[in-house]
């Protein structure tokens, strides 16, 4: 007689607080039971391996419209193919607004686009056009609709939001009990360092990261925790770069202020150096904020230990080096302005942040799932995931720790050209993923269909609730 349907046998189960050996029982696609001996209809033999929830990446542009009505190159299938190779079984991704536009339509056009994933998945609304309709209409709206972040670009043309169309977001994500994310970097002075770096002739990727200094970053994180501060409304700062910027992270949290924030792998292992290679080679590191001084990492590390960052996503930016629609390189892009943001990294994350923190001794197994899994999960109301315990989904990933593995473009199984971790070698690799119970990829090879994963909606949850402390206790939101 069985009691599950599958048994997970033999490993060392790693959850967000404990290490232990323990069998998991699945049932119904959910775990059922952890504990010493289960007997099931299916045993997967984990003996040897590390046991843990599947990775929750909150931060992955996937197949995301632009302006100019193409789409980032990874999309659902290849990106889903490409997480479940690098143990990532849920990832939160983009629905773009475009100015002009409303909302409702492009967000059923990115659900249709989403029904071939393959794995779990949920949205963040990108805001860039912040009209009554959108504040009052739309942003309730969405969150109905299960949709509970928004994103707000600080910069870039054209998603860039002033300072009065963000109080105007946070607004109207206070009333409506959303989380607002960030991207900070100060629009205006990365154009005026822009336009003078190429007056002067400054045209190589390496200038990317001149034009936008970790000042321009840590000012802009500055404003939008000032501004949060004003609204009382919880926010988190995507990918800090650098040790500036989430010392002024902590300093906000130290005074009670509800911001969290995350950094990535590129900050943890890339350097503005990687910009500086010959010719235009450098545009395969680009991303914004740029990467930093090589042995600035060790500083996000620390700040890693404290919790300041309690997050690492993959900022996954699906652009080739060699397509014109990519990098754009090929499309004629001649200088640093005109070459696309972003590295993919979806597959990569797990293992280089294992590989770094783990392996290296910087974190340990229980930390790297907080910061991969349970914690993402936790922020993002993703119930039911980055958990092991009975209830949760059975998204796991089977780990072998000592496993070395040479990172190769091929191995990364996207639909980009490069890979900007190419020789890198990691100790540390996912040997199976299970999403919901499911063989999802085993021994590198994917073998969930197109269609498996899963919208999750999103419903309210406590951690987002404002703190009700306001200046002068006047709550402006209402009315703005
Ligand atoms: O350079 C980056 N990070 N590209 C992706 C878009 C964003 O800013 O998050
Ligand atoms: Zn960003
Ligand atoms: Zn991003």
């Amino acid at each position: 007689m069985t009691d599950y349907d599958v048994v997970i046998r033999g490993g060392t189960v790693v959850t967000a607080t404990d290490q232990f050996k323990a069998d998991i029982g699945i049932g119904d696609g959910r775990i059922q039971a952890v504990a010493e001996t289960l007997k099931g209809a299916r045993q997967i033999d984990a003996s040897g391996l590390l046991v843990m929830p599947g990775g929750v990446d909150t931060h992955c542009h996937i197949e995301q419209l632009r302006v100019d009505g193409t789409a980032d190159e990874d999309g659902f299938i290849t990106a889903s193919t490409s997480a479940l190779i690098g143990g990532t079984t849920t990832a939160i991704t983009f629905s773009a607004q475009f100015k002009g536009h409303p909302i409702g339509p492009s967000l059923a056009e990115y659900h249709r686009r989403a029904g071939s994933a393959m794995i779990d998945y949920s949205f963040h609304q990108i805001i860039t056009d912040v009209t009554d309709a959108v504040i009052h209409k739309e942003i309730p709206a969405l969150v109905a609709a299960g949709i509970r972040s928004l994103k707000v670009f600080m910069t870039y043309d054209p998603l860039h939001v002033d300072d009065r169309g963000l109080l105007r977001v946070l607004a109207a994500a206070r009333r409506a009990g959303a989380l607002v994310t960030l991207h900070c970097e100060n629009y205006e002075a990365i154009r005026w360092r822009t336009e003078a770096l190429l007056a002067a002739g400054h045209t190589a990727p390496k200038y990317h990261a001149w034009a936008r200094p970790e000042v321009v970053e840590r000012e802009a994180a500055y404003r939008a925790i000032a501004l949060a501060e004003l609204v009382d409304q919880p926010i988190q700062i995507f990918h800090v770069s650098c040790t500036e910027v989430a010392e002024e992270i902590a300093r906000a949290q130290a005074r009670g202020v509800k911001v969290w924030a995350e950094t990535c792998p590129q900050y943890l292992v890339l350097s503005a150096d990687d910009m500086d290679r010959p010719g235009f080679e450098g545009a395969k590191f680009m991303c914004s904020p740029a990467p930093r001084e090589k042995g600035a990492a060790e500083g996000l590390w620390a700040q890693i230990r404290r919790g300041t960052l309690d997050i690492v996503s993959s900022d996954h930016s699906g652009f080739s080096f060699g397509t014109a629609q990519g990098k754009g390189i090929a499309g004629g892009a001649n200088n640093f302005r005109d070459i696309a943001n972003g590295v993919p990294g979806v597959a990569a994350r797990l293992p280089l942040l294992f590989s770094e923190g783990v392996a290296r001794g910087r974190i340990d197994a229980s930390e790297f799932v907080r910061l991969t899994a349970y914690n993402p999960a936790r922020l993002f109301g993703l119930t039911g995931k980055g958990r092991i315990v009975p209830g949760a989904d059975a998204d796991l990933v089977l780990w072998d720790p000592s496993k070395k593995v040479t990172l190769t473009n091929t191995i990364m199984q996207h639909n980009i050209d490069y890979t900007p971790y190419e020789g890198m070698e990691v100790t540390g690799w996912p040997v199976m993923t299970l999403l919901r119970g499911q063989i999802a990829m085993r021994d590198d090879k994917v073998e969930a269909k197109p269609g498996s994963g899963r919208f999750i909606p999103r419903g309210p949850y406590d951690l987002i609730k404002p703190t009700g402390r306001l200046p002068n206790g006047f709550d402006a939101s209402a009315f703005a």
